[in-house]
């Protein structure tokens, strides 16, 4: 082989290891082009997945939710149940819900303690996948996962163990301490520490938002 040759091989190996590495991660849909989306579709497309956003247009939610292998619905709590509507056939769909359903002045927990919002979610989407995950990180952290450097937990709970699973490595990959929460019902518990943190934040402690909670003594997944 002639010496010229080598770079262009070099060159040729390393395309084929990207290509590898993003055809086997999931496709990721994002709805919403808020804070939350902003921050996830830059710690992702750092971390090698495709990444695509959507706004309010009810054929290009519709679209990007067929195009995502997993979809995550960045939008208020109040807008959940009409982006869910416009998705359109979700089944097999991994569904991540980030958000939290807060009052006005972002006080108190506005959702039902026996039934979470995520467990609502799972209602509305019949068939999807549904993940609670992020809604305890302020944005401002999730395109690194960390804080001062340091590795912040990211909770995620499911019931679908694969479900789970690809959304603990989009943490991990982005750079979170990825922490496996359990079922989709301590999304019961994971809402009202969404409100916590927003109160440890704003409220009369006023620590800001360069806060997070990190889970000592659990291995990240
Ligand atoms: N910000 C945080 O630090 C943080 C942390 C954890 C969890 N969360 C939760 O994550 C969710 C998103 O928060 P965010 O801060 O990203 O909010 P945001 O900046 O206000 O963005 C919300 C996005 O959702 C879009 N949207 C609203 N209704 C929609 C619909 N029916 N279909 C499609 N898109 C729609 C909005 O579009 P328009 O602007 O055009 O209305 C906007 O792009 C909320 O539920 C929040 O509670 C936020």
């Amino acid at each position: 082989m002639r010496w010229w040759a080598f770079p262009f091989i070099h060159l040729y190996l390393s395309l084929l290891s990207t290509m590898g590495s993003i055809m086997s991660k999931p496709k990721i849909a994002i709805i919403g082009r808020g804070h939350v989306a902003n921050a996830i579709q830059q710690g992702a497309e750092r971390a090698g997945y495709e990444v695509r956003t959507t706004g309010h247009d009810a054929k290009d939610v519709s679209l990007a939710a067929s195009w995502g292998d997993v979809l995550i619905l960045a939008v208020p709590g109040p807008a959940r149940r009409a982006t869910v509507q416009e998705l359109g056939d979700v089944r097999g769909k991994v569904l991540v819900d980030p958000t939290n359903l807060l009052s006005p002045d972002y006080s108190s927990y506005t959702g039902d303690p026996s039934k979470s919002g995520a467990e609502e979610l799972q209602e509305w989407a019949a068939g999807a996948r549904v993940v609670k995950a992020f809604n305890t990180v302020f944005a401002v952290h999730m395109s690194t996962g960390k804080i001062q450097g340091e590795p912040i937990s990211l909770f995620v709970a499911a019931d679908d163990p694969e479900a789970k699973a690809q959304v603990l490595r989009l943490g991990k990959d982005i750079g979170f301490h990825a922490v496996d929460a359990g079922p989709l019902r301590n999304a019961r518990m994971l809402e009202p520490l969404g409100v916590l943190n927003i109160q440890l934040s704003r409220g009369p402690s006023h620590y800001g938002p360069g806060i997070g909670f990190r889970l000592i003594g659990a291995p990240s997944k």
